[in-house]
Order: C-alpha cells, then structure tokens, then sequence
C-alpha cells in the first residue's frame, strides 16, 4: 500500500488549480443512466471513485469513454442497460454507488444494488433512501445484502415526500427516480448543497422539470423520457477549503484558480476569524495569506451553506496550531473524529468528549508514522504533516486518493515536500 512522506516547516507559494467536484461529478455520472443518448460531462476530477464509478457503469452496460488528450471529459452513454446489481466488491469501496438505485428504477422498473457496507465514520445507512422510493410506490425488499426495487407497473409515481433528515445522495437518489415518474413528486426537507444543484441543472438540461433547484423544497414534474446533454461540474469545494487551509497552516500564500468562492462562505467566515487572510480575485479565482497571529475559533458542522463536515478534519489540524482553545462539535456524522487521536500522536492537545473534540493550541507537531482512517482524515494529517518538525509518514493513502486528485503533486508544485513511496520503497 502507498504511503505518503512529508518533510513539514515549508511555506507554500504558489497557484493551485481546483478540480472538478467529486461529489457532483458521481451523481452526474449515474444520471447518465437515465437516458439512451449520450451525456457529455466535464469537468471531472481523475480520483479513484470516479474509475470505481465508471467501472460500476460499466458493469451495467453503458459506454464509458474518456476523452484523451482531456482525461477530465467523460462521455457516458447507456444505451442498453442491465439493472441486474451493483456488485458488493465495487460497492464496499464507495458508498456512493447507491446512486446508482433511483436512476435504474426510473429508466428499468427495477433495480438491485448491493447495500452499502459499514463506514469508518458512521452507520450511514440508506433508509431514508428506501422509504422515499416505497412512498413513490416501489416494492423493496433487502435479502442477502442486496436492495431490490421494483416499480408494479414499471412506472414509479409521483409523491410528497418529506425527509426526516436532510441527506445529500438521498435527496439525489429521489430527485433522478422523480424525473420519470408519473406526476408530481415534491421533496422537502431536501439538501442543499451545490451538488445537488448541480445535479438539478444537469437534469433540468436533460429534459427534467424540476423547480426549486438550491432550496430545501424540490418539485419534479415527471416527463416521458430524458435525453443527452453536455455538463460542467462544479468545482471542489472541499478540495479549495483543504488547500486554503494548507496555505494557512505552513505561513505561506496561495492562490487558487477554478474554485467557487460562493460555495465557501462558511469555511471562508471561519478562517476569517481565526485571523487567515483571504481576498476573492476574480469569480473563480481565491488568495490566501496566513494570519498574522492565528487564533481559535468554535466551529459546528452542519447541513450546507453551513460547515461542512467535509472540512471538519482539516479545520481541526489548523486549530492545533491556533492560539487559545477551539470546540470543533460534529452533528452530521457520529464517528468522525478518528483523526484526533493521530494528532495527538504527532503532539497535539486535543481531547473527544461525545460529539465535540476540544483542541487547545498552538501545540508544536512533530512528525511520525500516521494512519489515515478516511478521505478527509487523510487530508487532515497530510496538513498536520505539512507543519509538523521532521517527517510525518502517512499509511493508507488510498483513502485520499478517492477524493483528492493528485494532491502530492498540487502540494509538491507550490513547495511542498511530499513524496509519495510505493510498496517496494517503504
Ligand atoms: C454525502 C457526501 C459526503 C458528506 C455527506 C454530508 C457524497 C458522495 N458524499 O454523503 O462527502 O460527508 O454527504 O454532507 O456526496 N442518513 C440516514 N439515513 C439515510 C441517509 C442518511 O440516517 O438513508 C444519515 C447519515 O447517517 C448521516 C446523515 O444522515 O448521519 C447525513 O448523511 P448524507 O447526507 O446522506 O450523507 P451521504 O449522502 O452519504
């Protein structure tokens, strides 16, 4: 397995350039299976769950085609599909398969696809997936693992459904289930994330007919058919927060191109009070400069435009490094904190009570061998690295390599010392 080797007390400078969003891009690919015709998309970051994605596809029957020289455009066209099941070995490694669930029942009437499996940050499961799709008259039953849906009379209808909980791929799910069926569904309590809009806008471009697109109330008014259409995803907004913060955490400055700056209000506020300077220069364009004394600041993860728990991880790592003492609570997920205890591995002061870590800073870090835990984890002890005395080791990389693309290299270009070491050199 990969590890990562970094050399910590180097400022970064330099220009950055944001990928495409990961977690707009799976959506967008699975509502490629929607249609016959092809759905052009661009846009889209080179991580591993993008190849498990296009695998998944793949398995379903659509043609998925990269458009080399451009490895970021991908051509999906499902033009005969088999909704005969996402299989357990492609899903175990990436939760978002279950994407694949509304579309195929849309398009085929039915689907199978494997549950999910347990997740190194929570339960996660997909009830609230399962009950929307009941409400719209599906016939689901979950034996060995695998969820099947059926719709009677092939045809899923139209309903109100009101989510208990705000979920970001349940309301996606449900929105690609309504575009075909028959009537009106109106989702409340909906997501509303830049992703999801994205999701929206792509569909609204394959012929849906949804209103509501960035609130929490979605109508879809079901249409016969979908057709193909071209797409940009957005950019990352959690991969723009992680190197904001890389910049901020080593002193250095950066600027980032291709990002979003109106998808990070939040992250943006809280840097801003912890001192970070940041300037917007342009529409997609951001420059951070380290604060001139960092300070501690309370965050709480919430549902979008609040905190991401996205960046929950990486947050904490500058918090180490803040003056004073920072409550970090996580309300999206119950696990979330496995980080913390690596931190305080490599020095830092930080101590879990339920769902809040309370960590008193600045702490001096000194590298050691880490283990990442998960994607954003990962990223957080890359940055605890990044200022860390001596060289931090960090095992299980391929848990960042799902969601960052090339990090290595984007941190190594603006000065970093990061080398990644394969099996036969660790
Ligand atoms: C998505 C993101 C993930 C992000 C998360 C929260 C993708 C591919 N992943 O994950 O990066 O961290 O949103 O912003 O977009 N829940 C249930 N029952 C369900 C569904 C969810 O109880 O059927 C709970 C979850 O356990 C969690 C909360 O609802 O506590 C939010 O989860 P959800 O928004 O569904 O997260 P994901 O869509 O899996």
């Amino acid at each position: 397995m990969d590890r990562f080797r970094i050399e910590g007390g180097r400022r970064l400078r330099g220009t950055v350039r944001i990928s495409g969003a990961k977690n707009a891009a799976l959506p967008a690919m699975t509502a490629a299976l929607l249609t016959a015709e092809p759905v052009h998309l661009h846009n889209i970051p080179r991580v591993r769950d993008i190849s498990t994605m296009g695998r998944l596809l793949a398995h379903m029957n659509a043609r998925v085609e990269t458009a080399e020289p451009r490895p970021t455009d991908l051509t999906i066209t499902a033009e005969k599909i088999s909704g005969a099941g996402a299989p357990y070995e492609l899903v175990r490694t990436m939760r978002a398969s279950i994407l694949t669930l509304g579309p195929l029942i849309a398009r085929l009437g039915a689907a199978r696809v494997s549950l999910p499996g347990g997740c190194a940050i929570g339960a996660r499961p997909v009830n609230l997936h399962v009950k929307a799709l009941a409400q719209m008259g599906a016939e689901i039953t979950t034996e060995h693992g695998y969820v099947e849906a059926r719709a009677p009379h092939g045809r899923l209808r139209g309903a109100h459904i009101v989510f208990e909980k705000i979920t970001v791929t349940g309301t996606e799910n449900i929105l690609m289930a309504a575009t075909m069926a028959d009537g009106e569904t109106r989702l409340d309590n909906a997501a509303r994330e830049p992703e999801v809009t994205d999701l929206v806008n792509l569909l609204i471009k394959m012929g849906a007919r949804i209103e509501g697109a960035g609130t929490s109330c979605l109508r879809i008014d079901g249409v016969e058919r979908l057709h193909g259409a071209t797409h940009t995803v957005i950019p990352d907004r959690i991969e723009a927060g992680t190197f904001l913060i890389a910049g901020a955490i080593t002193g250095g400055e950066l600027v980032l191109n291709g990002c979003a700056p109106g998808h990070l209000t939040a992250v943006l506020a809280k840097l801003r009070e912890t001192g970070v300077e940041i300037s917007a220069e342009g529409a997609d364009c951001l420059q951070v400069r380290a604060a001139k004394k960092l300070v501690a600041a309370d965050v709480t993860t919430e549902e979008y435009p609040a905190f991401a728990t996205d960046m929950q991880a990486q947050f904490m790592a500058l918090a180490t490094q803040a003056q004073g003492t920072s409550v970090i609570t996580e309300t999206i997920f119950e696990n979330r904190f496995m980080h913390a205890s690596e931190m305080v591995r490599m020095g830092a002061h930080i101590s879990i009570d339920g769902r809040q870590a309370i960590v008193r800073g600045p702490a001096t870090l000194e590298g050691t061998g880490v283990l990442a835990s998960d994607l954003r984890a990962s990223a957080s002890l890359v940055l605890a690295g990044l200022v860390a005395r001596g060289e931090t080791f960090i095992d299980r990389v391929y848990h960042i390599d799902r969601g960052y693309e090339n990090i290595e290299e984007k941190l190594s270009a603006v000065g970093a010392s990061i080398e990644r070491l394969r099996p036969a050199q660790t």
